[in-house]
């Protein structure tokens, strides 16, 4: 290794030069940016490249062509020693409110973008990158901008439109038609007055000669041509960076297992995920060979260091220059670069990365191979060519090439007269996603034939490596390109192409089938440019692709009345309170708090067996590894070492036996979060496992592991009334769990006073009372010694609730035992894998009904999947049951709900806990009887639900007014008859794509069942100078509670709210509080605000009437002077609620929030891809007490559920193993998923007597609707089945990802599969 000559890291950081000396390479950017400098506006979200959290934007200099390339990069996967030369923009450096905000942040923030405000930084820096490159981007560009970038909150639309106001192209509402807007004046004239979520006239214009300029030291660094070889030694590892490509082989020569790091996107992920440790690195950025663009009469060599961003704009470029038929290849390639990974990895990503980590489902090594690509590579032995080949790819991560050679550059050859070459893709998200099956494939004929001369086919997904499919291009070879050469090159390709059943990644018939279809496809377009060329004479139909533009949506919501005063803000649409904050970086989360004297870091050791004994745990060599300090077991549990519930006991950290993999184990702490996790990797268990691990929802019910109580409820008499139906009908639906993949992982920092066993606790969670009493009891202290606080959390969900307690508890256990402040924030894989998420659930029915439509009688059984420990299970049982009339009246409706034991981790409680499940069931029995009855679906719907004075199957009585009146206003806004009459016509005329709509009701009970949660309490301080602090029990997780509390305050002492501020949650000001869930939180701490704002209101009166022309500042002072006290404590008691199981009957809501919803989907049956082109949805939530707060509510719980029913896949393996731990194998929505136009309107003139204004709570119930979704792709499968003679009700599972899709549409391709016998094989993932 040659010893470095240079050892000093220069860069620059917001404008500032930074000089590192001792760069250690193990770090990444991220946590240089959060822990060394305390940049914290950069959030860690996953570490891998998958969330966009960390989106910063890097802009170098480049010599050669005097330019300055700016892009956004994951500052998760950029080494630090990478960084060199570079100038990085974070978000602190685009604005801020102490200078002045930038237009990205500012619109982001006032277009109600940023809820809990954890992916804000991310969405500001993917903006403002692409804004640095082009001030006026297309929404095209904004979409692909935000590709990588996941929100979990908002359902992405808002964030889009706040973007969008920076687009040149129309920027309308659309509410006239395709490109006309109201404001064309064609419309109703009443549009113009219709309120906005936001007016985009306020808004800041943009103005790039107000951004940072790049540091013009770097220019001139760049431009010496003296650059130094750096070398940097770290703790483990060494990095150096040579600057020729002589000196770049001498040292692949001497370390020849030393990786070549480029963009690190592979290599980073390695070392993070996968444990590898590579002692040296070397990092080649700076060789210029390895970025030189030559250009010859056969085609193009591309530098293999060229990142992928820059091969696209390469070859786009290049495209002008040449005659079409010349740049098939090229074109096939820019298509598979705009699908793969994010904007942000293609920016760093190298080619020569990309084909030497040698992916099995590399998007561009079957494309390249197909293509003819050939690689130049050189090492001490000289240089050669390897072709791209089937002998390339030797198998996982292996290339044919030694590990001393170096690529160079890339041939990329252009492509002759009657050459075609095409690329095709198919992922579990559209966007930024590994491809499930991905393929390149190239045709050459003769002139004027149609005989194929050569043919070449690869594909991806297919098992280890890149696979040529030989034998079926030989089947084509030299034949016509016609239907008969296909038909039997598909039955050659089955062969050819063979997947065992258990293969890794599971999905065999899917990705089988996949290889036929995407044949097929190739056939059709193949034969459609012979036609185009006359060779033949083509009547088939290309597939057009599906459709990918985002319109322009409509929020439709209602003035506030005219009498109200312009100070009061109740019912008006006002921006998150701290919104800019979170736009601009500044907004404070839990492990933003800056790091104190001594502090150390937790990390946690689970347990990697199921269901097993623990024989032994040695810590020893844990205690060696530098920096750690100690090893906590539960035998340091001075207090209780176990929370309960309903007689069931969850230990903090297992002694003696494990439940599952995952549980907590013990924790190691040290002194960074480096070495914490180091010693929790050097902690040794020894188990003996035991006998017969439950799993799946089925083996629960065959060996009776539930969790009691189970329960029944039951109205009329279901087996009497079974007699007297025209039809019966029998089904099953299996909803699978969910993630609550709240983009700021479980995190919480404790800190000991220092005396009297006083600990002050900052938790990111919704029940900080909850963590406060976990904490008293594991330390065995009163609750007066803990004082939890909670600023904010980075989204919710449900999931930060018990476990959260569990984790508070053990950090607190460790900072007691050391003394030590103790922070513990948990790795996205270890919180997928440790925290547990939504009941997967399997709904069993059977139904009566009448030859009219009418449902006389329905028995319904539930299994949810609790997991090992009951947490809060049985009362997700209970509500299940509750909701599972959903809309309907059935007269005989019986049910039973189980929570199934098994040795799985521990399921909670999820938005809507357990409604989405129920009413799934429920929905999916309603469509079979239109199914059975040959009626459309909402027909039967319409005919069924609650009509006029009703009662629950639970005796609650209620008025379905304003669901009815949802239903009939959403089918007018969604034109519902119009378009179903389009479909029709659509699906008569297209074979391999469908369209698909439907329209789904919802009834949502409003508040605890339990009736002591429906209290709450808020403490109200004036101040002399007339400022407001507010507290309550409620916790902000993005919902804009404080947002709505602030309102409330506001119209009660009737003063701006710029007056009132909140500053956190605080065990030590509301005592007692419930938690923050059940949609409640506005509901019940409203009226705890109002009733301490009225108290200090009417305490005000003598000053008032003393000085009645004084100013709000005047009576405050007043006040004090006068010894009027101007603190007060408000008070809730909430709805005394309850369910009588014994008695099946009970009060257990306040009200119910309606909603009805209609998607429709464009589906292409061959691939089981799909758009939402359309939604409308249509809520009754009283009068809203925010519009865009309660919007964002809707749009973003809609995307949940979209989530859930159609995408978000949890996979174990078959030892109980969770291998979806990130979001490269867990996907949540992204910005690609959004509905193409998405409508909400707010029902107008209701009223909710029940709750604060007459608003009703909105959190959970929009998220069931998503479902809308779900019945949308089913109603497509039904045609695409009835194209292959298939009628009559079929089974399918939530969610419908692509392969459940795909396979339910039973093309003849599918058909071709053959079917995979259960119970012969071991599968790969359990279903569980
Ligand atoms: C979140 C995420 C999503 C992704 N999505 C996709 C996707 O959809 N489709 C897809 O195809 N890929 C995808 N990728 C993979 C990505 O494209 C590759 O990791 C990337 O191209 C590798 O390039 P790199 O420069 O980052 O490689 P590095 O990590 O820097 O290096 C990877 C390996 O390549 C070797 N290497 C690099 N350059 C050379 C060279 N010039 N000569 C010899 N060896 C070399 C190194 O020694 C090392 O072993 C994704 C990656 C991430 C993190
Ligand atoms: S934290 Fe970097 S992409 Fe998720
Ligand atoms: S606002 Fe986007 S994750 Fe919460």
């Amino acid at each position: 290794m040659s010893t470095g000559k240079g050892e000093i890291l220069c860069f620059f950081i917001n404008g500032k030069k930074v000089t590192e000396s001792h760069a250690d390479p193990e770090t990444t950017l991220l946590s240089f940016l959060r822990e060394k400098l305390r940049l914290t506006g950069t959030k860690y979200g996953c570490g891998g490249g998958g969330c966009g959290a960390c989106t910063v934007m890097v802009s170098r200099y480049q010599p050669a062509t005097k330019t300055i390339r700016h892009y956004s990069a994951n500052a998760c996967l950029l080494p630090l020693c990478q960084l060199h030369g570079a100038a990085v923009i974070t978000v602190e450096g685009v604005g801020s409110t102490k200078t002045r905000i930038h237009p990205v942040q500012e619109r982001i923030a006032k277009a109600h973008g940023s809820q809990c405000g954890f992916c804000t930084p991310g969405m500001v820096m993917s903006m403002y990158a692409l804004l640095r490159n082009k001030p006026q981007p297309t929404m095209e560009d904004i979409t692909q901008a935000l590709a990588g970038n996941l929100c979990r909150c908002t359902g992405y639309r808002p964030i889009v439109d706040g973007c969008r106001t920076f687009c040149q192209e129309a920027n309308c509402c659309q509410a006239n038609g395709a490109g006309n807007c109201c404001l064309n004046g064609e419309g109703d004239e009443a549009e113009h007055e219709k309120p906005q979520l936001f007016d985009k006239e306020v808004f800041l214009p943009l103005d790039p000669t107000q951004e940072l300029i790049f540091p013009p030291e770097l220019i001139l660094m760049a431009e010496s041509g003296n650059p130094q070889t750096l070398t940097f030694r770290g703790e483990r590892m060494s990095w150096v960076s040579p600057v020729s490509l002589e000196e770049l082989i001498q040292l692949k020569t001497s370390n020849p297992e030393a990786p070549l790091v480029m963009g690190n996107t592979n290599t980073g992920p390695d070392m993070k995920f996968k444990g590898v440790l590579h002692p040296l690195i070397i990092s080649p950025a700076r060789v210029k060979e390895l970025f030189e663009v030559t250009q010859t009469p056969q085609g193009v060599w591309v530098g293999a260091g060229c990142s992928l961003s820059e091969v696209r704009s390469l070859l786009e470029k290049l495209l002008p220059q040449f005659p079409e038929e010349k740049t098939e290849l090229f074109r096939a390639v820019i298509q598979q670069l705009g699908n793969l990974g994010s904007q942000q990895i293609r920016n760093v990503a190298s080619l020569g990365g990309n084909i030497v980590s040698a992916y099995p489902n590399s998007d561009l090594n079957p494309v390249l191979a197909a293509g003819n690509c050939k690689v130049s590579v050189i090492s001490h032995g000289g240089r050669r060519e390897v072709p791209l080949n089937q002998d390339f790819f030797v198998s996982f991560g292996k290339t044919i090439l030694k590990p001393e050679e170096v690529v160079v550059s890339v041939f990329i050859p252009f492509t002759r007269k009657g050459e075609f070459v095409r690329a095709f893709r198919q992922a579990p998200r559209k966007e930024s996603s590994f491809a499930t099956v991905t393929t390149g494939m190239r045709v050459f004929f003769s002139e004027g034939s149609r005989a194929v001369q050569d043919i070449s086919i690869y594909y991806g997904g297919l098992g280890p490596t890149t696979v040529s499919a030989a034998k079926t291009c030989a089947a084509i070879a030299t034949r016509p390109w016609d239907d008969e050469t296909l038909s039997r090159a598909y039955d050659v390709l089955l062969d050819e192409l063979v997947l065992p059943p258990s293969a890794p990644g599971g999905k065999v018939e899917f990705r089988r089938s996949l290889t036929l279809s995407f044949l097929f496809k190739f056939h059709l377009e193949v034969l459609q440019k012979l036609g185009e060329m006359n060779v033949i004479t083509n009547e088939k139909m290309q597939i057009q692709p599906l459709p990918r533009e985002i319109q322009p949506s409509l929020q439709e919501f209602q003035h506030v009345s005219k009498d109200q005063s312009n100070l009061d803000p109740v019912g008006r649409p006002i921006m998150h309170r701290s919104a800019i904050s979170q736009a601009t970086g500044e907004a404070v989360y839990c492990d933003d708090i800056p790091r104190t004297d001594g502090e150390l870091f937790l990390a946690l050791v689970t347990s990697s067996r199921a269901h097993a004994k623990i024989i032994g745990l040695d810590a020893s060599e844990a205690l060696r590894v530098p920096g750690v300090v100690d090893v906590i077991t539960a035998k340091d549990i001075p207090g209780k070492k176990v929370r309960s519930m309903f007689g069931y006991h969850e230990e903090l950290l297992a002694q003696s036996e494990v439940s599952c993999v995952g549980q907590m184990l013990c924790a190691v702490v040290a002194d960074t979060r480096a070495h914490a996790k180091r010693g929790a990797a050097a902690v040794k268990i020894s188990y003996e496992d035991l006998p017969d691990p439950v799993f799946t929802i089925e083996e629960a019910v065959e060996k009776s592991s539930f969790f009691e109580p189970r329960r029944a409820i039951q109205r009329g008499d279901v087996t009497e009334a079974f007699k007297t139906v025209d039809q019966l009908h029998e089904g099953e639906i299996r909803i699978g769990g969910q993630e609550h993949f709240y983009m700021e992982t479980q995190s919480m920092l404790v800190v000991p006073v220092g005396e009297e066993t006083e600990f002050n606790i900052y938790v990111s969670t919704q029940f900080p009372t909850l963590a406060q009493e976990a904490v008293a009891e594991t330390l065995d202290i009163p609750s007066n010694r803990v004082t939890c606080h909670v600023k904010r959390m980075g989204g919710a969900f449900g999931g930060k609730v018990t476990k959260t307690a569990i984790l508070a508890s053990i950090t607190s256990l460790a900072a007691w035992k050391t003394n030590r402040a103790m922070r513990c924030v948990l790795e996205r894989g270890e919180d997928m894998l440790i925290t547990g998420g939504r009941h997967p659930v399997v709904g069993k029915y059977k139904v009566g009904f009448m030859n009219d439509g009418r449902i006389v009688a329905a028995d319904l059984q539930y299994y949810a999947n609790a997991g090992n420990t009951l947490d809060e299970s049985v009362l997700v049982v209970e509500k299940i049951l509750l909701h599972m009339d959903n809309a309907y009246n059935i007269p005989n409706l019986q049910g039973h709900a189980a929570a199934c034991r098994t040795n799985l981790p521990s399921n909670t409680a999820f938005r809507g806990f357990g409604v989405p499940q129920s009413i799934m069931v429920v929905e999916n029995m309603v469509n079979d009887v239109a199914v059975v009855l040959g009626r459309p679906a909402d027909e039967i719907r319409e005919i069924n639900m609650y009509k006029g004075p009703s009662v629950t199957h639970y005796k609650f009585e209620f008025s379905p007014e304003n669901m009815l009146r949802c239903w009939e206003e959403c089918k007018v806004k969604s034109d519902y008859s119009a378009r179903r009459r389009d479909i029709d016509k659509f699906n008569q005329q297209n074979r391999w794509k469908k369209r698909g709509m439907s329209i789904i009701p919802i009834k949502y009970g409003i508040a605890f069942g339990e009736g002591f949660l429906n209290q709450a309490a808020a403490l109200v301080h004036i101040y002399k100078d007339g400022s407001v602090l507010v507290t309550h029990g409620g916790t902000e997780m993005g919902q804009g509670i404080h947002t709505k509390m602030q309102q409330v305050a506001s119209r009660e002492l009737h003063i701006p709210s710029s007056k009132i501020y909140i500053s956190e949650t605080s065990t030590s000001t509301v005592p007692n509080a419930c938690p923050s869930a059940a949609s409640f939180g506005t509901d019940a701490n409203g009226m705890a605000v109002k009733n301490a704002c009225q108290t200090l209101y009417k305490r005000l009166e003598p000053v008032r009437q003393k000085n009645p022309k004084g100013s709000w500042e005047s009576w405050t002072t007043a006040a004090f002077f006068d010894k009027i006290s101007l603190s007060a404590t408000g008070y809730y008691r909430g709805p005394d609620l309850y369910m009588d199981w014994v008695k099946m009957e009970g009060q257990p809501y306040a009200y119910y929030t309606y909603g009805v919803c209609c998607s429709e989907v464009e589906l292409d049956c061959l691939t089981g891809d799909y758009r939402t082109v359309r939604t409308d949805i249509m809520v009754d939530l009283g009068r809203s007490v925010n519009p865009s707060v309660d919007i964002g509510q809707i749009e973003g719980a809609f995307m949940q559920g979209l989530g859930l029913y159609t995408l978000e896949e949890l996979k174990f393996s078959p030892s109980g193993l969770l291998y979806t731990r990130g979001p490269s194998q867990y996907k949540i929505p992204a910005v690609c998923d959004v509905p193409l136009r998405f409508n909400v309107y707010l029902l107008s003139d209701s009223d909710n007597p029940h709750a604060i204004y007459s608003s009703k709570g909105i959190g959970e119930p929009i998220l069931f609707l998503g479902s809308s979704v779900f019945f949308a792709i089913k109603d497509a499968v039904a045609a695409a089945r009835a194209e292959s003679g298939l009628v009559g009700p079929f089974s399918l599972h939530s969610p419908a990802t692509p392969e459940r899709t795909c396979l339910a549409c039973a093309t003849p391709f599918t058909q071709k599969i053959p079917a995979i016998k259960p119970g012969s094989f071991k599968p790969w993932a359990l279903n569980i």
